[in-house]
């Protein structure tokens, strides 16, 4: 498949056409930024990173029944996808309380849930990706009611075999934020990615946090962090 013009680029990574209008390329970057973009840095190696541990995540999901946008690792930070229009939701999962789940009800970080919850936002920059329920996802057409009931089952899912896989490699998945999109059959499948910077990770028994909230809070030991956490996953994925 061979790479063409870049199409969009993002915070975190860059998206190229390909000589197939069905595939992309995704190249994922060492940027990072927080709090909207407010906040920006580098984080050295991180998109390398990423991008592994990405490929690794959806291929097991895909093995758990779960259709992914993953096709096939070209590189190092480059990986080609299937094409799909994007719905335009953030998909986030949490087992714990953390973040702005903390900071919204007043409650300390660390509280494990008797059950996963599952938020929905609208994923708009300029708004500051708000908070949003079904009802108002339908109104504005984003996603259909039926379109939104699977995603919040994959979404389950997917925390379901997250979970056990990060427990065994001693970390706790506390929460993390899907991206969902739609083929041109209509099939909604998972995109963008799974690593650090889109789920909290911390060790199963101290608790030390492994993703990108050392960025976020200036905690130092970034790289070491994303460097041990793609570590701890490699070490278990015979
Ligand atoms: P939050 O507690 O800040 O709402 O974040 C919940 C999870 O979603 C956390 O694992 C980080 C991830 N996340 C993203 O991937 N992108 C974002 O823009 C935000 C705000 C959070």
């Amino acid at each position: 498949m061979e790479k063409r013009q870049q199409l969009y680029e993002g915070k975190a990574k860059k998206v190229f056409a390909t000589d197939d209008p069905d595939y992309l390329i995704v190249e994922y970057k060492d940027d990072a930024t927080a709090f909207n973009g407010v906040k920006r840095g580098m984080i050295r190696g991180k998109g390398a990173i990423n991008n592994r541990m990405s490929n690794r995540l959806m291929q097991k999901l895909e093995a758990a029944g779960i259709p992914t946008h993953f096709v096939r690792e070209l590189s190092d930070r480059e990986t080609l996808v299937k094409s799909v229009e994007i719905i335009p939701l953030e998909v986030i999962v949490r087992n714990t309380s953390a973040g702005s789940f903390s900071q919204r009800y007043g409650v300390a970080e660390g509280i494990d849930f008797e059950s996963p919850t599952v938020e929905l936002s609208y994923k708009n920059d300029a708004l500051g990706d708000p908070l949003i329920n079904t009802d108002s996802a339908a109104a504005l057409k984003l996603a259909s009611r039926t379109e939104i009931a699977l995603i919040r089952q994959y979404a389950l899912r997917i925390d379901r075999e997250l979970r056990r896989f990060w427990r065994i490699c001693g970390v706790k998945l506390v929460d993390f934020k899907l991206e969902f999109g739609r083929l041109p059959d209509g099939e909604i499948i998972l995109a963008d990615e799974i690593s650090p910077d889109t789920c909290r990770l911390w060790d199963a028994a101290t608790g030390e946090k492994l993703d990108k909230d050392r960025f976020r809070r200036d905690l130092g030991g970034v790289e070491d962090a994303y460097r041990e956490i793609l570590r701890r996953m490699e070490s278990h994925d015979a």
